[in-house]
This record gives structure tokens, C-alpha cells and sequence, in this order.
């Protein structure tokens, strides 16, 4: 086990949240003040093409660009997406190629320079260690993310929502630039089907890449167990989250597993017994409900490094949700209004989603029953083989008939929301539809706000993450 005192590790992780929750802004701002800042990897070259066609107007993103190794890329993407002074409000998003297995090239040189202009601009300045988070479900964005996040010098690689088997050894690969190749998951897969992803197309021989560390994210200590034996599936550490955490949880254990109201019902087989994950002798943290002084210090007594803290942050002025969102949830708080589900359907990854309930968003079946369903972002597709043969692409979030079309249940299609357009409306760039009306957001948090509770009375108006550590440090 880690000694705590002598741990090289941040005893605060600030949870990784997508879409873009997980702002370079508040990453640097965690990392500059002693935590371990992450950003977001989901969906990161839709939110850098969002951002430069809002004309990056403090000039951010450029600066990045212009550390790129790769200057043709760079340029290839300026010209492809930015719009100096930016676009019309009313004029929708151009949108980037979707993921693929057989991934177009500007999709990869895109994924690339974007999450380097992200990791690098979170590191700017300041000599503290920077993450980067990842779901693993999001499979075909993965080598060209964390590739172009280790040339922006990423300290940390951290992955959840799946069994994150794969990534200790495709690390090691990128690290060498040494061509990828992953298995991906196929639904009624008769083969099997690799990723290629070659860093040789980024073509930046003399660029420096960092070695992250890799923690993976988890629920229980059988997985913590299995990825712990083999060399080349055993991460750097855990992050062991539960079930009140913000974002995706891992589905319950239990058979019955939707309680009377409708939501997941997690209970003791949910619970990561931590003494089996210590036995690991892996360095971990705690997540879910954690975002306490008194559970900073009784995480630590229970053996963990620390804990990862997602619902304060994304609360904080530097996350990236919106401030008509943020202001919205702090007056909830204060009222004790504020009511989060965990809803078993929303999301097409069959994963439970923390739904926070507020008017006019997609929490509202009204408001999601008027919603023309398309799918148009795509990053919770997944490949299918089709029963003639061949390979389609298909999400429940998208309209019911295509999804049946293309051999998907029709009920899982009806309870699905379009998480992409909706997490992308969060934080401030959600698309213009041909009706000129706009895409609706639908918000997540934590659904034990213990530690918001207390912030708020001395913040009213909201903290800044240097607020949220000095608080959770019990520092006055
Ligand atoms: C708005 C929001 C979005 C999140 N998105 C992700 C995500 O994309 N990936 C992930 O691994 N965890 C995600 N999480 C979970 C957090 O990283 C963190 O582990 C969790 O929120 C900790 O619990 P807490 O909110 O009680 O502090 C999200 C949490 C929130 C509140």
C-alpha cells in the first residue's frame, strides 16, 4: 500500500466530465493549486470545431494550434472550422466526420490536435500534472485522443464506463509511436475487428510524447482484481466510483434492479469491498460522494491516496457548463429543490445516467417527446455486424425506425435520449436546428450534494475550484 504521507500522487482528483465540464480552464486551475486537474477526452474534436467556429475568441485554441507539431494540420483545421469573429448565432454548426473503424483522415488529424490543444492548454503555465479522461465505451476515438494527449505532454490517462483491458499496453505502444491496433466490440460480431491507428499520419517524428500513468475507473474489486494480475492489463491505480457519482454509473449487480420509482436500485453488492482492492497494492481513490473534509480524511484512513471529486467542480466558475445551468443547480441547492434520478434508460449506452430534473430541458418527457430525434453527432454509436453481412453504425438515441432498421430493439430506442446534443447544449454550443430552434440540454450531477450543500452557504453565487480544494482541505 501507498505510504500517504511520502504518495507522489494528489491526494484531489478532479473528476474528468463530459462534455467539456472538464474545461482546460478548470483543469489548470486544479493542477496549479496541488489537485490532479483533468480534462475531458468525450467528444473533444466536436468541441474544439464548436469553439473555433465561435471564432475562439480569446485567441486560445490558436495559441495551442501554434504549438502543434504538426503545422499542415493545424492549418488543415483552421481552415476547415474557424470563423474569425465567429458564426452567425443562428446559423447551426458545421459537423466533423463521425467515428468509424475506417476513420477518414481529417476525423483522425482532428481528434488529434484537439486533444492536445486541450491537455496543453490546461498545462500551460505551471509545472503540475494534468489528466485526461476517456470513456472507454467511446472505443473508436480512443488511440488518436490519447495519442495527440501525450503530445500535448497528458500526465495521466483515466478510463471508465467499460473494461478498460486494452489501454496499459496501447499506452506503451503510442508512447513508442509504434503503429495501434485495438479490438473493437461488434454486436453479433462473427470476427473479430480490429482499429488501426498509425502515428505516422500525424508525421511529427521529432516531437516529444509524455508516458501517462493510467488509472482506471471502477466499481468493484473483482475488476480491480482481474486488472491488477496481468502486467498487460494492470493500470497505474483505481479510482473506485459509486453509485452516487455524477455522470454514468455501472449498472447494479442485483437482478431486480429498478426500485419502485423507477430508477436503478443499487444496494450492498454494489458496494467495492476496499480491502480487496487495497490487496491489489495499487494505489486508489475514492469517488461518488466523496467531496468532504471529513471523507478526504476518512478516505485516507480506509487506505485510499485520496478521492476524485466530480459535483463541486463541475458547480465551479472555471467547468464549463453553462451559467444560466450553474446558477440554475446552485438555486436548487440552496432551496433544497434540487432532485437528481438515476435514470436506468436516458442514456443509449444501457448505462444508468444521474438525470438532475429541470424545466425546459430534456429531463421533461414533453420536452423530450417534441424532440425531432436525429443523430447526428454519433459517438455512442456502436458497430453492428448485419445478419446478410457487412458493418452498420447504430445508437438507440437515434429515430426509433432507423434504429430498427438496423436490428435494434424498438424499446430501447423510445427510452433513449440523444445524450451528444444534449450534454453539447450544457456547456454553451448546442446546435441550431432547420426550425432555427436549438437543442435542449439535459444535466447530470452527483446525487449526494453533502459538500455543495455546505459550499453554497458561504458561496452563494458560486466557488471557483481553488475554493473547492481550500475546502476540502479544510484550509479557512
Ligand atoms: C457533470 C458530470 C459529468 C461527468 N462525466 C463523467 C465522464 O465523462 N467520465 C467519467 O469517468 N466520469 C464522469 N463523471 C463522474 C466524475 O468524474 C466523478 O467521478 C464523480 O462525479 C464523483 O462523484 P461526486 O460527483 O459525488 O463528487 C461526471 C460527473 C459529473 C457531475
Amino acid at each position: 500500500m501507498p505510504s500517504i504521507e511520502l504518495s507522489p500522487f494528489p491526494d484531489v482528483i478532479q473528476g474528468g466530465m463530459g462534455i467539456a465540464v472538464s474545461t482546460w480552464q478548470l483543469a489548470k486551475q486544479v493542477s496549479t493549486n496541488g489537485g490532479l486537474g483533468v480534462v475531458s477526452a468525450t467528444a473533444i474534436d466536436s468541441v474544439i470545431a464548436r469553439r473555433l467556429q465561435d471564432g475562439d475568441q480569446l485567441g486560445d485554441i490558436r495559441r495551442a494550434f501554434a504549438h502543434f507539431p504538426n503545422q499542415n494540420i493545424a492549418s488543415e483545421i483552421l481552415n476547415s472550422y474557424f470563423i474569425d469573429g465567429g458564426k452567425e448565432p443562428e446559423i447551426p454548426y458545421l459537423d466533423v466526420p463521425k467515428l468509424s473503424l475506417k476513420p477518414n483522415a481529417l476525423s483522425v488529424k482532428l481528434l488529434v490536435i484537439s486533444a492536445f490543444s486541450e491537455v496543453w492548454l490546461a498545462k500551460e503555465g505551471h509545472t503540475g500534472a494534468v489528466g485526461i479522461n476517456a470513456l472507454e465505451k467511446i472505443q473508436l476515438a480512443t488511440p488518436a485522443t490519447l495519442y495527440g494527449a501525450m503530445l500535448g505532454g497528458v500526465d495521466y490517462v483515466l478510463m471508465g464506463a467499460g473494461i478498460p483491458t486494452q489501454i496499459p499496453e496501447m499506452l506503451r505502444e503510442l508512447a513508442a509511436k509504434r503503429f495501434v491496433k485495438i479490438s473493437v466490440d461488434v454486436a453479433s460480431a462473427k470476427k473479430e475487428y480490429l482499429l488501426n491507428f498509425d502515428p505516422g499520419l500525424i508525421a511529427a517524428p521529432d516531437a516529444k510524447l509524455s508516458n501517462p500513468k493510467f488509472l482506471a475507473i471502477i466499481s468493484s474489486h473483482a475488476l480491480a482484481a482481474y486488472l491488477a494480475k496481468d502486467e498487460k492489463t494492470r493500470p497505474h491505480g483505481f479510482i473506485v466510483e459509486g453509485f452516487t457519482a455524477g455522470g454514468h454509473n455501472a449498472p447494479p449487480r442485483s437482478k431486480d434492479s429498478i426500485g419502485g420509482d423507477g430508477q436503478s436500485k443499487f444496494g450492498a453488492l454494489d458496494e467495492a469491498d476496499l480491502s480487496k482492492v487495497a490487496k491489489t497494492g495499487l494505489p486508489f481513490w475514492l469517488a461518488g460522494g466523496y467531496g468532504t473534509p471529513d471523507n478526504l480524511i476518512k478516505a485516507k484512513e480506509l487506505g485510499a491516496v485520496g478521492i476524485q471529486v466530480g459535483s463541486l467542480f463541475a458547480l465551479a466558475n472555471e467547468s464549463g457548463f453553462t451559467r444560466e445551468i450553474k446558477d440554475e443547480l446552485l438555486d436548487q441547492i440552496r432551496t433544497g429543490s434540487l432532485s437528481v434520478r438515476t435514470d436506468p434508460y436516458t442514456s443509449p449506452t444501457g448505462f444508468p445516467f444521474k438525470v438532475v430534473e429541470i424545466t425546459g430541458t430534456l429531463s421533461e418527457q414533453g420536452k423530450f417527446l417534441d424532440r425531432s430525434r436525429n443523430c447526428d453527432l454519433g459517438y455512442l454509436r456502436t458497430p453492428f455486424e448485419r445478419e446478410k453481412g457487412g458493418l452498420g453504425y447504430r445508437c438507440p438515441g437515434e429515430p426509433i425506425a432507423t434504429y430498427e432498421f438496423k436490428e435494434g430493439l424498438a424499446l430501447d430506442a423510445e427510452r433513449s435520449k440523444c445524450l451528444c446534443n444534449s450534454l453539447m447544449a450544457d456547456i454553451g454550443l448546442a446546435q441550431i436546428r432547420a426550425d432555427g430552434s436549438s437543442e435542449l440540454p439535459l444535466v447530470t450531477l452527483g446525487s449526494d450534494l453533502v459538500g455543495a450543500k455546505e459550499l453554497v452557504k458561504d458561496y452563494p453565487n458560486g466557488w471557483s475550484a481553488l475554493e473547492v480544494l481550500d475546502y476540502l482541505h479544510d484550509v479557512h
